[in-house]
């Protein structure tokens, strides 16, 4: 099977790009059939945003779900991961001293998206501190679980970290959150075409991802994922024909969050044609060379800057990511390799946790069992 080359991409030849996580680059096939998307839409736009889009969305929807592990009618197209995670957040019903657990890996978006919310409630934002490299999948489950509390009502946790690429064990998190009644909410903008992902192996109750990063769809292409007794109680963030529909379908999740008003729907019918190329661009070898070039790539940069070698036992571990969560007992990262540190202990984590206590219209931070930390916004 071929290996895509620059001549599929319609880069600037003059231009080396690399960074497929922050918008990724769109195959000229991909391109094309979303232009023709348009197009159609425009030979005749009331017939086709009338009566032909609700039948695309559906296909596309359907493509869409047995790509990620979900029914059709359990996901939702999105432009993008924070609108969808906004969505969510503007649902919660986050009471004062009400927690919101998450680590401090987390984007800047979804950063500021929750502290807003909590601020908005009185409620609180948990944050975790994960020291790289991250020991063992078992000693980052129990360093985040060990800062639930009886007040933790959401856990939102990254599958795929931007800053620090790694893949965190998030299903056992989830399972948790689940017995204990906790809201978990994944994001996972980078992990569609980068890793495998099952939802139904995943008890998350939400999960959002991108379909215009690693997966070379157009930008505007994302999803959510809501676990059916979660659809329940998301209401949509733009209210339009789907709310007290006149014609619902089987759907009130799709009814509720799939029409937001007239919109380009083009980027989220050519996820077919996206994922058409990476099926027939043998993806998995793509994924594995990916990965292979920026373990050598950071050898180098070791070499270069004489930080530490990395152990090469924990390399073989995480020699190309395989499944949703590890095989091994380690963390493994996403795209990109850092250098080995010591193991941080458990107990010291915990005495970290930041804890941000907001009301409206203020903003106090205070420690959680230790002592107290400079206030440091994002980590990105
Ligand atoms: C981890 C993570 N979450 C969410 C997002 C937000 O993506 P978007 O800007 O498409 O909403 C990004 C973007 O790079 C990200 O890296």
């Amino acid at each position: 099977m071929p290996r895509p080359t620059r001549d599929d991409f319609l880069l600037d030849p003059d231009l080396v790009f690399l960074n497929h996580g922050s918008f990724g680059a769109v195959p000229a096939v991909v391109q094309q059939a979303y232009e023709g998307l348009q197009r159609e839409m425009e030979r005749n736009p009331v017939a086709w945003l009338q009566r032909r889009a609700p039948e695309l969305l559906a296909e596309a929807r359907a493509r869409l779900g047995s790509f990620v592990g979900a029914a059709a009618d359990d996901v939702v197209f999105f432009p993008n991961p924070t609108t969808a995670v906004n969505m969510v957040a503007n649902n919660l019903h986050l009471q004062p001293g009400d927690e919101v657990l998450t680590t401090d890996h987390e984007y800047g978006a979804m950063y500021r998206t929750w502290r807003k919310r909590c601020a908005e409630a009185g409620a609180s934002y948990v944050r975790v501190p994960i020291p790289v490299p991250v020991s063992t999948a078992a000693d980052f489950v129990e360093r985040v679980w060990s800062a639930v509390t009886p007040r933790t009502k959401v856990l939102f946790l990254d599958h795929l970290t931007s800053a620090t690429a790694l893949v965190f064990p998030v299903a056992e998190l989830c399972r948790r959150a689940r017995a204990a009644g906790i809201v978990s909410i994944v994001d996972g903008a980078h992990v569609p075409g980068h890793v495998p992902l099952d939802l139904a192996q995943l008890e998350c109750d939400v999960y959002t991802g991108a379909l215009h990063k690693w997966a070379c769809a157009p930008k505007g292409c994302s999803f959510l994922y809501a676990h059916p007794t979660a659809q329940a109680w998301l209401e949509p963030l733009v209210v339009s024909w789907g709310w007290e529909s006149d014609h619902p379908s089987e759907s009130q999740f799709v009814d509720y969050h799939e029409w937001q008003g007239t919109r380009d729907l083009s980027p989220f019918l050519a996820v077919s044609a996206a994922l058409d190329f990476c099926n027939t661009h043998d993806w998995a070898g793509v994924q594995a060379e990916g990965h292979r070039l920026a373990l050598l790539t950071r050898s180098r940069i070791n070499a270069l800057t004489h930080r530490p070698r990395v152990d090469q036992s924990r390399l073989d571990r995480v020699d190309r990511p395989a499944r949703v969560d590890p095989p091994s007992r380690s963390c493994r990262r996403g795209g990109v390799e850092g250098a080995a540190l010591p193991r941080a202990s458990h107990r010291g984590a915990v005495a970290r946790v930041e804890r941000a206590e907001l009301r409206p219209g203020q903003l106090r931070r205070t420690q959680h069992r230790g002592r107290l930390r400079r206030a440091g916004g994002c980590a990105r």
